[in-house]
């Protein structure tokens, strides 16, 4: 007998299943290829790619809290070129690859678009809208419709690849940000990004992070995450990537079932470099067992009891 079809149509980027890999939680890929055979996700998404190389914030960048984990990484990353020249090539060709992309400006953000755009091995690109930790760029995207539409419009100029907009939850109305991405040609949504969040040592009366913010995810965020998906599915017709405390095939379940097309994994791969591939695997079994035979089906079937 032939298992449930498994396979996703993420705005133009055909997956094999719904499950990749998140933002900054999974390196290029090339780190964690040792412990997973990539090709059993749907795809990775890279750590955002900037222009130029950056070191990222002072330690400490990161602190574990009740259900979750704090970041303040900072965006390190290699920069755009060393990702093309040196990570890249460096993963099996079957392996979905998704590009994360930050800059400061909506030129930085078209010009590494540009540049990743001259690969064929790069599927689609996802802008990163929403990163709250950054002195400039990010948090100023994500929560002011009138910048994101101009980021989503200067970006869909620059690149004919999917385009992924990834949205911060650090706003009021989640529906108008996706309305917003959708009006100026974006693909596909990715949500959400990380909680603005902050920790206190009582001893030493310091934050916990040097950055003094941080972004909160895990399991703590998945409510949070459930609801915005379902509001944005509601709002707009491209597809949605849902993002925030996964950590097994039910939570993943319930993402699409509000609606995402797709999911992504972060946390729950510093708990376990498996982790996405045992959720993808674990999806296959769910609906082997209710004998669903597309997943596809299953997005957005939320019942509202009357
Ligand atoms: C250590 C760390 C680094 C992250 N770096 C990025 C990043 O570079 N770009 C991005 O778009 N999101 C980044 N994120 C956010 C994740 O991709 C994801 O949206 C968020 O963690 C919620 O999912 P989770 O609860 O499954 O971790 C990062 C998250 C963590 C924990």
């Amino acid at each position: 007998m032939s298992g449930p079809d498994l396979s996703v149509d993420l705005g133009g980027i055909a997956l094999r299943n719904p499950v990749l890999t998140a933002s900054g939680t999974f390196g290029y890929g090339t780190e964690l290829a040792p412990f997973l055979d990539l090709r059993r996700l749907g795809g990775i998404v890279t750590k955002s790619l900037t222009l130029e190389p950056r070191s990222g914030n002072l330690p400490r960048r990161i602190a574990e809290t009740q259900g979750g984990m704090l970041n303040a990484i900072g965006l390190e990353n290699v920069g755009v070129d060393a990702f093309l020249r040196e990570k890249l090539p460096a993963l099996h060709p079957d392996v979905v690859v998704v590009a994360s992309v930050f800059g400061t400006e909506v030129e930085q953000y078209a010009e590494v678009c540009e540049r990743l755009s001259t690969s064929t091995r790069v599927a689609g690109v996802e802008i990163n809208a929403s990163c709250p930790h950054v002195k400039s760029g990010g948090i100023e995207f994500g929560q002011n419709p009138r910048l994101l539409a101009d980021l989503v419009r200067g970006v869909r100029r620059a690149t004919s690849r999917p385009l992924l907009v990834k949205l911060s939850p650090n706003v009021t109305s989640i529906a108008e940000m996706a309305t917003v991405c959708e009006g100026e040609g974006a693909d596909a949504l990715s949500l959400i990004n990380t909680l603005q969040a902050l920790d206190v040592d009582v001893e030493t009366r310091r934050p916990v992070l040097r950055n003094v913010l941080g972004g909160l995810s895990g399991p703590a965020i998945r409510p949070v995450a459930l609801r915005m998906v379902w509001q944005a599915s509601r709002a707009v017709s491209i597809p949605i990537c849902g993002i925030g405390g996964i950590m097994n095939a039910e939570d993943a379940l319930k993402f699409l079932i509000c609606g995402a097309t797709a999911v992504q994994v972060g946390t729950a791969s510093y708990l376990d470099p498996t982790a996405a591939g045992e959720i993808a695997d674990g999806i296959a079994q769910w609906a082997r067992r209710r004998g669903i035979s597309r997943i596809a089906d299953l997005v957005g079937t939320l019942e509202i009891p009357g």
